[in-house]
């Protein structure tokens, strides 16, 4: 009997772990992700298991699957043909330039996909949109993949949740699974329930929720812009606390263990980044200026325009610190990732922070457990205009904490790695310029014994 065949196209952060776990779940499914990127298929394959993202726990589930039921692979038409049911797990960025440009979503990737799968199959196809996406793309993309007349396509909406650094347990353990489909369409419903018995073999099905494709969409959008909402108003209050001597730890554990508002994602810091928070409120901004909902535009405006500031607060408050100039000081800037457990750099507040001192003329010395030298240097080129020269006379990655350390003016912390809190704070101390000083955009050092040690550490939210 011939077995049932999955087709990812994109093969990424969400790509990638996602169809590894539906492998892992499902031997009796062949899953093929494919991808446009030669480089990124070919590190998928990597004999060594040295996968093109870092990820706890991803390396195991695909080291189990690959070439059992799981391949990755750059022949796009070939697994499209061969495919029942095809995820579309494209990045969808925000537009840089024409119409919506710095807001809607740029769904170039996502249209080329679909004319791409309405030119390949000859078969009927369930299209599962993956890929965040404004509402009503569904529509769209069903125009493009019927215009052909060729075969018959379900289109489904089926948002993924993952964060990074815990994708893994997300996707084995979801809080819930969204499926979205026109249920006025008893093929589409055929559609989605065969995607429900899929997610079926691992995930209860109470948590498995079928809706409408418009408030599936919908629902992606709002969930991260509620989850960044949470974190634009702790910074928010992390700034009165530095007025006011109250402390941001302090009150966000009183004010999180009400019920009602939980004690997650109140975690005051530098601010926060990834590729999708921003660019998905933003998206939903646009939305809402496109249907003329003005103050509803303004109020989600404002969670991207309060990260921005806290950001901004931060590298003044080293400015001001080092005594209102950092010129020729050496800076050591310990974590480069949005966040912990990840290699990922998208949108990293530290690219921002590392930006913003080159242009003050800091010399910096950059540790990251996970980012990649080069990455890190690109994303600085990339931001600064500097080209790689230049950005080497005022940038070092260093390979060791230790070595970044040495002779610095101040330590930078811009990802939360557990690793930071484990440093020799007393040799740091003792190989920095005096007076040091430490600036914990994540409130993770051990504040008290370094202030022991001598340092003048500053923490968000945090009395001086
Ligand atoms: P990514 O950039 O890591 O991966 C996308 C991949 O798609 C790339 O490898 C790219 O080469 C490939 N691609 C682009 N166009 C293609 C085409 N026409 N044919 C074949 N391959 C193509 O992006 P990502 O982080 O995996 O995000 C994908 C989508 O999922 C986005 O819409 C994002 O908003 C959403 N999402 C991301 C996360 C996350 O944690 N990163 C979580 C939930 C949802
Ligand atoms: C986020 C959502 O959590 C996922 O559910 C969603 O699927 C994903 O976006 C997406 O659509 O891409 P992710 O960006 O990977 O996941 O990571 P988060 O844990 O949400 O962190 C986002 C940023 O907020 C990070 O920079 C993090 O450091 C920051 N953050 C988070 C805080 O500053 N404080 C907190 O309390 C929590």
């Amino acid at each position: 009997m011939k077995r049932y065949q999955i087709c990812c196209i994109g093969a990424g952060y969400v790509g990638g772990p996602s169809m590894s776990i539906i492998a892992y779940q499902c031997p009796h499914i062949d899953v093929k992700v494919v991808d446009i990127s030669q480089e990124r298929i070919d590190s998928w394959n990597s004999p060594s298991g040295d996968l093109p993202i870092y990820e706890p726990g991803l390396r195991e589930v695909v080291l189990s699957v690959r070439n059992r039921n799981l391949f990755f692979s750059m022949e796009v038409d070939e697994a499209i043909e061969d495919a029942d049911m095809i995820f579309v797990a494209v990045n969808t960025p925000t537009k840089m330039r024409g119409l919506g440009a710095g807001r809607a979503a740029d769904l170039t990737r996502w249209e080329l996909a679909a004319r791409r799968i309405a030119a390949v199959a000859t078969t009927p196809k369930i299209v599962v949109e993956k890929s965040t996406v404004p509402i009503r793309t569904a529509e769209a993309i069903a125009s493009v993949l019927t215009a052909s007349g060729k075969t018959h396509f379900s289109i489904v909406s089926n948002p993924e949740f993952l964060a990074e650094g815990t994708a893994i347990q997300d996707l084995r353990n979801p809080d819930r699974v969204l499926i979205g489909t026109n249920t006025e369409d008893p093929r589409s419903v055929e559609a989605m329930n065969v995607l429900v018995d899929i997610y079926s073999h691992w995930v209860p099905r109470e948590r498995i929720l079928t809706t409408n494709v418009w408030s599936s969409e919908l629902s992606k959008l709002v969930a991260n812009s509620c989850l960044a909402q949470r974190v634009s108003t702790i910074n928010a209050v992390s700034e009165i606390c530095e007025a006011t001597g109250a402390d941001i730890d302090e009150v966000a554990n009183a004010v999180g263990l009400d019920n009602r508002i939980g004690v997650k994602f109140l975690k005051a810091s530098v601010g926060f980044g990834g590729s999708c928070f921003q660019k998905d409120i933003l998206s939903l901004v646009y939305l809402c200026e496109s249907m003329g909902l003005q103050e509803a535009a303004e109020y989600f405006y404002w969670i991207v325009k309060l990260n921005d500031h806290q950001k901004e607060r931060f590298v003044s408050r080293i400015i001001h610190g080092l005594f209102h100039t950092v010129t020729g000081k050496r800076i050591t800037v310990l974590g480069f990732a949005f966040k912990k457990d990840t290699g990922d750099t998208r949108e990293s507040p530290a690219i921002e922070v590392c930006r913003r001192l080159l242009y003050e003329k800091a010399i910096l010395s950059i540790y990251d457990p996970k980012v990649h030298s080069s990455q890190i240097l690109t994303d600085l080129c990339h931001s600064t205009g500097m080209d790689l020269l230049e950005l080497n006379k005022y940038a070092t990655v260093y390979a060791d904490p230790y070595e970044a350390c040495y002779q610095s003016h101040a330590l930078v912390v811009c990802t939360e790695w557990d690793l930071f809190k484990e440093l020799d704070f007393e040799r740091i101390y003792c190989e920095m310029e005096k007076p040091a000083f430490a600036f914990d955009g994540r409130n993770v050092l051990p504040h008290e014994t370094m202030k022991s040690l001598g340092f003048v550490i500053y923490g968000i939210g945090k009395p001086l």
